[in-house]
């Protein structure tokens, strides 16, 4: 007789695995600056993080500093771009797809960044059990995956649980910056970002070109593709969170 087993529950995550096999380059970045790579306890599948996972921030970046976090930063060309800018911030890459994380190293070694450390990880995950509530001084979803079909929306990363999660985890004067060149999506985003209780739209509509964000790997594809750029950016509502 067959073993009853239970059922296996699958999570919807916003991503899908993909080989992880790597280029020379990036197999020399992994190499070199793993000890940018802050490894962290998984749950069940390996891009998941268990629920009592702690990192102690400072002591993985080497001091205390404001911390800035994206997920989904692809190769990393705003992370390595904008951390270079800004010393004085720590930056943290959440990132599923160890390729992209291997050419994120490789672009801070380039840019001769010290402030970015990577967590190879299911960001919302990540975002949920490593960050402290009201840590976050800014927090990017640039260019999300934009999962077209509508028996698909699930899995977007911008939804409102999402966004309950980033309004519990930014500090007071804490900034979410996002992207996209899908008008579906970014339309998707405006309604449910402008309706959260606890944030506020800082533009009260779209936000300008964030002047500091270079143009990325995905956004070339969607100018190329002749498709407009829409940014969001969004704050804490005073008093809305309690
Ligand atoms: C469309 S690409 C955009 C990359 C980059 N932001 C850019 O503009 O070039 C989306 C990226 O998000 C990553 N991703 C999707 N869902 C994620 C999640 N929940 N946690 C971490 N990374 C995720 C994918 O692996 C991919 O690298």
């Amino acid at each position: 007789m067959a073993t009853a087993h239970p059922r296996v529950h699958r999570e919807v995550v916003s991503f899908v695995r993909r080989s992880s096999r790597m280029n020379a380059s990036q197999q020399k970045a992994w190499r070199e600056q793993s000890d940018r790579v802050i490894r962290v306890p998984a749950r069940d599948t390996d891009t998941s993080v268990a629920a009592d996972a702690e990192i102690d921030w400072p002591d993985a970046f080497g001091r205390p500093a404001p911390l800035v976090v994206e997920i989904g930063g692809g190769t990393g060309d705003v992370i390595s771009t904008v951390a270079a800018k800004h010393p004085d911030l720590n930056y943290l890459a959440f990132e599923v797809f160890e390729p992209a994380v291997a050419s994120t190293l490789s672009k801070c070694a380039r840019a001769g960044v010290n402030n970015v450390r990577v967590v190879v990880a299911n960001g919302v995950d990540a975002l949920g059990t490593l960050v402290p509530d009201g840590s976050l001084t800014e927090l990017w979803t640039f260019f999300p995956d934009p999962w077209h079909k509508k028996r698909h929306h699930k899995r977007r990363l911008v939804s409102r649980p999402f966004a309950d999660l980033v309004a519990a985890k930014l500090s007071d004067g804490g900034v979410w910056r996002l992207a996209t060149d899908w008008a579906d999506y970014a339309l998707a985003m405006r309604e449910v970002l402008d309706d959260h209780p606890a944030l506020v739209n800082r533009y009260d509509g779209w936000a300008p070109r964030w002047e500091d964000r270079p143009r990325s790997r995905y956004e070339a594809k969607g100018i190329a593709a002749g498709r407009t750029i829409y940014d969001l950016c969004y704050g804490i509502r005073e008093g809305g969170r309690r």
